[in-house]
């Protein structure tokens, strides 16, 4: 009884201090709507996450010329999320242009391409890692005359397994480098200009579009991926400066940011609500395009996928991106990766050792 009495008194002495005190009275005062204004800023970009994700409707590809003729550049257009781009623009009505490594595979997409959906396919293939002048050149050759007004820059590459960065090899972290930056900051500069000249022609009607894949790794800090954590961090600022340079030239520049989806590269086979297929990754990507989905403190930039964009959205409403926690998580979660990446390569080591005794 007399402690509820001691704090009746309390905050009877504090607001008595505060009417008193100026200085009391209007810091409180600017708390108060500091706190109203983080309160309405969160609710209204909460509504907007919730409307963008499931209520608005998809862009309409016309805008950006479907079924007229146009083409579209997929880089890493052979497998994983980069097939999928290919394969859900084709549907769209886009010419493709499949940019990759593998020849071969390149040319069984192409087959499957223009069976199904009837567009003109055009092919390159190319090691990126090599950077070579000679790559840029057959490229420029095969698609200057061409109405492209998409470019999809999804080439990338990781590390084979989370590494701490002292250990990472020279090798390994320019080949990330040069394809996922180099590689991709040329192709840019050898297919933006034949968007814009399109565009053009078209009195600018129809827009150009510039998806570049980010990822998680470049939105938080990523231990054991550090080059690659890099390399993708790189992109979100290089695009987004792009982003303002073509807007006067009708261009629609965004970086897209993907937590896990099932592919060759992250090794992940099994899918689940916060790990999609490509197709579904795809899928949200291409509905995403204009909105911003979870990255809503970021400009041209989009985390399209439903779950990924609640966990961006969560992490920058709580722990934050660039957080100590946020780091440490991902640390501990990237170091466990490697220890039992290292332990499936001894088994698997073993097992070949004990099969080539066995053929001896
Ligand atoms: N999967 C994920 O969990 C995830 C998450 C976030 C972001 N991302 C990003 O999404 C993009 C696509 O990833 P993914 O998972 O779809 O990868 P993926 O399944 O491994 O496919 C990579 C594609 O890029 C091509 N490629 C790789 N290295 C190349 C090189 N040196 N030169 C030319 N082409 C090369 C591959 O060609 P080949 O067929 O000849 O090998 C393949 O077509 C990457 O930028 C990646 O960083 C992926």
């Amino acid at each position: 009884m007399s402690s509820s009495i001691d704090i009746f008194k309390t905050v009877d002495d504090l607001l008595q201090s505060i009417t008193t005190n100026k200085i009391a009275y209007y810091g409180l005062l600017v708390a108060l709507l500091v706190g109203v204004f983080k309160l309405t800023t969160f609710t209204l970009s909460f509504g907007t996450l919730l409307f963008e994700l499931f209520i608005k409707p998809s862009v309409d590809y016309k805008v950006y010329g479907a079924n007229s003729g146009k083409f579209a550049v997929v880089t890493g257009a052979s497998d994983g999320i980069g097939k999928e781009f290919a394969l859900q623009l084709a549907k769209k009505g886009f010419g493709i242009v499949l940019v990759s490594r593998t020849q071969s595979k390149l040319e069984i997409l192409a087959t499957e391409i223009e069976t199904k959906y009837k567009v003109d396919t055009r092919i390159i293939a190319f090691d990126a890692t090599t950077d070579s002048e000679e790559n840029y050149e057959k490229l420029n050759k095969l698609i200057y005359d061409l109405p492209i007004t998409i470019l999809i820059n999804n080439v990338g590459q990781s590390h084979s397994i989370p590494v701490p960065f002292l250990e990472t090899t020279t090798k390994e972290l320019q080949n990330i480098i040069t394809v996922n930056n180099l590689a991709t900051l040329k192709i840019t500069q050898i297919v933006a200009p034949i968007i814009a000249k399109t565009v053009g022609k078209h009195d600018s009607k129809i827009k150009g579009l510039i998806l570049t894949m980010g990822s998680f790794a470049g939105l938080i800090p990523t231990p054991y991926l550090a080059t690659y954590s890099g390399s993708k961090a790189f992109l979100q600022e290089w695009s987004n400066a792009l982003a303002g340079e073509l807007a006067s030239d009708h261009i629609d520049v965004e970086l897209i940011i993907s937590y896990l989806v099932t592919s060759a590269m992250s090794k992940i086979k099994r899918t689940s609500l916060a790990i999609p297929s490509a197709k579904k990754f795809v899928t949200s990507a291409l509905s995403g395009v204009g909105t911003r989905n979870g990255a809503q403190e970021r400009f041209a930039t989009s985390t399209p996928y439903w779950v990924h964009a609640l966990m961006h959205f969560g992490i920058v409403n709580t722990v934050g991106t660039y957080s100590k926690i946020a780091n440490s998580i991902n640390y501990k979660m990237h170091k466990d990766i490697r220890i039992r990446a290292l332990k499936k390569q001894a088994r698997l080591s073993n097992t070949s050792n004990s099969g080539v005794e066995k053929i001896e």
